[in-house]
C-alpha cells in the first residue's frame, strides 16, 4: 500500500481524488491532508480517512483541530506544509492547492525523492525549468493530473519519445466560444463559470474562458514534455472527449478519449504506469456522433497568444503573467472588474514587465508579490 498525501484536498481536485483512493483502496492509504480554511470539510474527511497529519492555514484552526482530534498531528501555515511536502512517509503527493503555495512544496517532495502527482498549474508556470531541472536531478518523477497532460503522456507511453513531432493540446473553447467580442463585454461571472464540459474551481474555470488555460497548459507541456513551443498546438475540440493528441514523424496521430471526468487521468497518475478499472462506460459508444476540431481564435482570444509568448520568453514573465492573471480572475469574480478588463490588466502588466532571464526561485516570487500588489493598486 502507498501513502498518499494530498495538497487541497478539500478543492475540486483534492475531493476527486478522495473519491478515486477510495475505490482502489486496496492500493493507497490516505497518509495525510491539507486545506487552507474549508476546515468543515477538512473534519468531515478527517473522520472518514483518518489521516496521520492534517495541515491547515491558521494557527486558531490548528489549536481547535488537535482539541477535536487527538491522534492527528496538526501542522499549520506554510512552513507546515513544506514538512509535509518532505515527509519521506508518503508515497505520492497530489499537488492540488491553487496559487503559489505548491511551487516550493513541490519543489520540496522532488528533493525527498517523494513522487508528485501535479494539478496545480503555478508550479510549471511559474518556475517550470527549476522543477524540471530538480526532478532530473533527483530522479524524481511527475506525473500531471490535468487531462490534457495525461493524455499527451498516454499518447506518448514516455516522457521522451524520440519519434514524436508534435503536441496537440485540445481546448472545449469555453463558454464563449460562439460569441463575439461585442457580446462578451457584458458577460457575467455567471456566464463565464458556465463551463459547458467540465466542472471546476472558480478561477480555472474563468481561465477556461479567457483561454488563459490553455496558454497555460502549453507552457506546462513545453516543460514536462521538453518540446519546443512551436511544435506545440491548440485545437478547440468543443466536445472535450480527445483530450489531446501526439503527432509523429510518420505522419500518424495518436490521441487519447474518454469522458470529460477528472477521475480518469488522477487515477492514472497515481497509479502510472498501471492501470486499474475505472469508470464504466456501458453503451456501444459513449462519445456521442460527432467529434469537431476547429482553428483557434487568436484574436478573439488575445490572453491565449499573450500566455504563450510569455512562457516563449521565459524568465519571470510567465509568473507576472499568471500573477496578474489570477488577480485579475478574482477582481472579476468579486465583480469590480468586467470580463475584458481582465485581458487589460494582464496585457498591462506584460508590456511594462522588466524579464529576468534564468531567474532564481526568490527572483519569481517576487516578480509574483510585486505585480500583484500593483494591480491592487488598480481602482476598479
Ligand atoms: N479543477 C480541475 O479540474 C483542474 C484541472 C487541471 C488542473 N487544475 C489545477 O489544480 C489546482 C487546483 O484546482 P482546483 O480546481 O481543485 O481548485 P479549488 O477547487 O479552488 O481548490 C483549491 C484547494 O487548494 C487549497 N488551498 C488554496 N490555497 C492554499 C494554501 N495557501 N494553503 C493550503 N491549501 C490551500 C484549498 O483549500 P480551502 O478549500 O480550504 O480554501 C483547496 O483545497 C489549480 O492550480 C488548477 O489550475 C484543476
Amino acid at each position: 500500500m502507498e501513502n498518499i498525501t494530498i495538497l487541497g484536498s478539500t478543492g475540486s481536485i483534492g475531493t476527486q481524488t478522495l473519491e478515486v483512493v477510495e475505490k482502489i483502496s486496496n492500493e493507497f492509504r490516505v497518509y495525510a491532508l491539507c486545506c487552507r480554511k474549508n476546515i468543515d470539510l477538512l473534519k468531515k474527511q478527517i473522520a472518514k480517512y483518518k489521516p496521520e497529519v492534517v495541515c491547515v492555514e491558521s494557527f486558531e484552526d490548528k489549536k481547535a483541530l488537535e482539541n477535536e482530534f487527538r491522534n492527528t498531528k496538526v501542522l499549520f501555515g506554510s512552513e507546515g506544509i513544506l514538512e509535509l511536502a518532505k515527509d519521506k512517509k508518503t508515497d505520492i503527493l497530489v499537488a492540488a492547492t491553487s496559487g503559489i503555495v505548491a511551487v516550493r512544496a513541490v519543489i520540496a517532495a522532488i528533493e525527498n525523492n517523494i513522487k508528485v502527482a501535479l494539478a496545480n498549474k503555478e508550479t510549471l508556470v511559474m518556475a517550470g525549468e527549476i522543477v524540471m531541472k530538480k526532478a532530473k536531478q533527483f530522479n524524481t518523477p511527475i506525473i500531471p493530473i490535468d487531462s490534457e497532460h495525461s493524455a499527451i503522456l498516454q499518447c506518448l507511453n514516455t516522457f521522451n519519445n524520440p519519434y514524436a513531432k508534435r503536441l496537440w493540446i485540445t481546448a472545449s473553447g469555453g463558454p464563449f466560444l460562439n460569441n463575439t467580442r461585442e457580446e462578451m463585454k457584458n458577460f457575467s461571472v455567471t456566464d463565464a463559470l458556465n463551463h459547458p464540459r467540465w466542472s471546476m474551481g472558480k478561477k480555472i474555470t474563468v481561465d477556461c474562458a479567457t483561454l488563459v488555460n490553455k496558454g497555460l497548459e502549453v507552457i506546462e507541456a513545453h516543460h514536462l514534455y521538453n518540446f519546443n513551443y512551436d511544435n506545440i498546438k491548440v485545437v478547440i475540440h468543443p466536445q472535450s472527449i480527445v483530450h489531446s493528441f501526439v503527432e509523429y514523424i510518420d505522419g500518424s496521430f495518436l490521441a487519447q478519449m474518454g469522458v470529460p471526468s477528472m477521475h480518469i487521468p488522477i487515477q492514472y497518475a497515481l497509479l502510472y504506469p498501471k492501470r486499474f478499472e475505472g469508470i464504466k462506460t456501458n453503451s456501444f459508444c459513449p462519445f456521442g456522433k460527432t467529434l469537431e476540431f476547429l482553428e483557434a481564435d487568436f484574436e478573439k482570444f488575445p490572453l491565449l497568444n499573450l500566455t504563450i509568448e510569455a512562457g516563449k520568453q521565459g524568465g519571470i514573465l510567465p509568473a507576472i503573467l499568471n500573477a496578474a492573471n489570477e488577480e485579475a480572475v478574482y477582481k472579476f469574480l468579486n465583480k469590480e472588474i468586467k470580463f475584458l478588463d481582465i485581458e487589460k490588466i494582464v496585457f498591462e502588466q506584460i508590456e511594462k514587465a522588466q524579464n529576468i532571464i534564468n531567474p532564481t526561485l526568490d527572483e519569481i516570487f517576487e516578480a509574483d508579490k510585486i505585480t500583484r500588489q500593483k494591480i491592487n493598486l488598480i481602482k476598479a
